[in-house]
């Protein structure tokens, strides 16, 4: 039985009965986009993240682009990301005018590295510091980055920051006074809804989140044409709207949030006790930081061998990401080399991201785990009979 890398029809079957219920709504009202659908489910999500303002939009591409526009950034100016990212945390960048400039992120958080980012800012501001208006950190595979030092760092240097918390729907940061959602510390936070995350729609859709009702309203208008009214537009602007049918599925999904990330961290315990004893590093989680497992993502130097065996045996996997982005073709005008980001760079050629859903059984990670174990197993069989081999040869000779 293969087994599957996430399994939306698994979730689809827990929505069914209220789906159905709205969509029907939905189609007697014939509100397609925004609406009322969509307001609820705005509110609901900036209850569930504890912020005071969510706008829905297109897209998670959309929302970067949307809130860096928002706060001030455009053309000349730069932005600081991470080269270990999906394409689109570096082309919303680009799309503003923008330039991002990449540090390298930290070996075991895979995100951001402060220590690195804060050299990059010392030695930025001896000589010109003057375009570089904000930080966009990417809490990847749903491991959020460490958001309060970063905030002490961005408003020590005047940066505002932009989070990229398109896998990290629910993950949380540990803060003095309690748990806090990614996606409400930094200045916005920008969600994807694309199927696959742990909240996903049934087609495009994405959202910002913040406290600052100013940046709220920017969104809001840039997302909508400019408009102020229906034919009233002050600036113009783009057309970046949720649709009701995505927004009644998100609503659906959302209540079963919770309940389905704790399932993903239950099975990530699992993984993480029965992987314990092979040559294989999952990603560590601090305990001031608390992932929602958008992804397991284990690294290992013999990750083609394993990969391979886990696709021969049925076992969806996948690689997040195998090039970074500053040696990707899109970006090559930036001027960045292989060699300049030596962290990013290692983890792309190692990491191997196993199947993880929160409707995963015990035996789909029992099989898995077994099967890796498997892989490394014949690695290290094959690497004695070639000693053997060459240790014959070398007698011979
Ligand atoms: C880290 C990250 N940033 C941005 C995006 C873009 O989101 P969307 O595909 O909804 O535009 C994604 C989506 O995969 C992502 O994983």
């Amino acid at each position: 039985m293969r087994i599957k890398f996430i399994d939306l029809a698994a979730q689809n079957q827990e929505i069914t009965e209220r789906i159905e219920h709205e969509l029907g709504e939905i189609h007697s009202r014939t509100a397609y986009v925004g609406g009322e659908q969509v307001a609820e489910f705005e509110k609901e999500f900036a209850r569930f993240l504890g912020a005071e303002r969510v706008v829905g939009l297109a897209n998670g591409t959309d929302a970067l682009r949307l809130a860096l526009l928002a706060i001030g950034v455009g053309a000349g100016d730069e932005v600081i990301t991470v080269p270990m990212t999906f394409i689109a945390t570096a082309a919303a960048i680009v799309q503003t005018g923008a330039r991002p400039v990449f540090v390298d992120i930290d070996s075991d958080t895979c995100n951001l590295s402060l220590p690195a980012l804060r050299m990059f800012l010392e030695e930025k501001s001896r000589d010109d510091r003057g375009r570089l208006k904000a930080i966009v950190p990417v809490h990847l595979y749903g491991m959020p980055t460490e958001m309060i030092e970063l905030k002490e760092i961005a408003d020590e240097f005047g940066l505002k920051i932009v989070e990229d918390s398109c896998q990290a729907h629910g993950a949380r940061v540990l803060s003095k006074e309690g748990w806090i959602r990614a996606g409400v510390i930094g200045d916005v936070g920008c969600f994807s809804f694309y199927p696959g995350k742990n909240l996903g729609a049934w087609g495009d859709g994405g959202a910002i989140a913040t406290n600052d009702e100013e940046i709220a309203q920017r969104v809001s208008l840039l997302g909508n044409h400019g408009r102020l009214s229906h034919y009233a537009h002050e600036i113009c602007g783009y057309n970046s709207r949720l649709d009701s049918i995505q927004a009644a599925v998100l609503r659906a999904k959302l209540e079963k949030l919770d309940e389905w990330n704790e399932r993903r961290r239950i099975i990530a315990a699992a993984y993480r006790e029965m992987l314990a004893p092979l040559e294989v590093l999952p990603i560590p989680e601090p305990a001031h930081l608390e992932s929602c497992y958008h992804l397991f993502v284990i690294r290992s130097t013999k990750r083609d061998f394993i990969r391979t065996t886990l696709i021969e045996k049925e076992i969806e996997c996948g690689i997040h990401y195998p090039v970074p982005l500053h040696l990707q073709p899109a970006l090559s005008y930036l001027g960045y080399r292989s060699g300049d980001f030596p962290i990013s760079e290692a983890l792309s050629d190692t990491v191997l991201s196993l199947p993880m859903h929160p409707h995963m059984t015990g035996m789909e990670v029992i099989r898995t785990v077994e099967t890796v174990a498997e892989a490394l197993a014949s690695t290290r069989k094959a690497a004695v009979a070639r000693q053997q081999t060459s240790a014959t040869i070398a007698a011979d000779l």
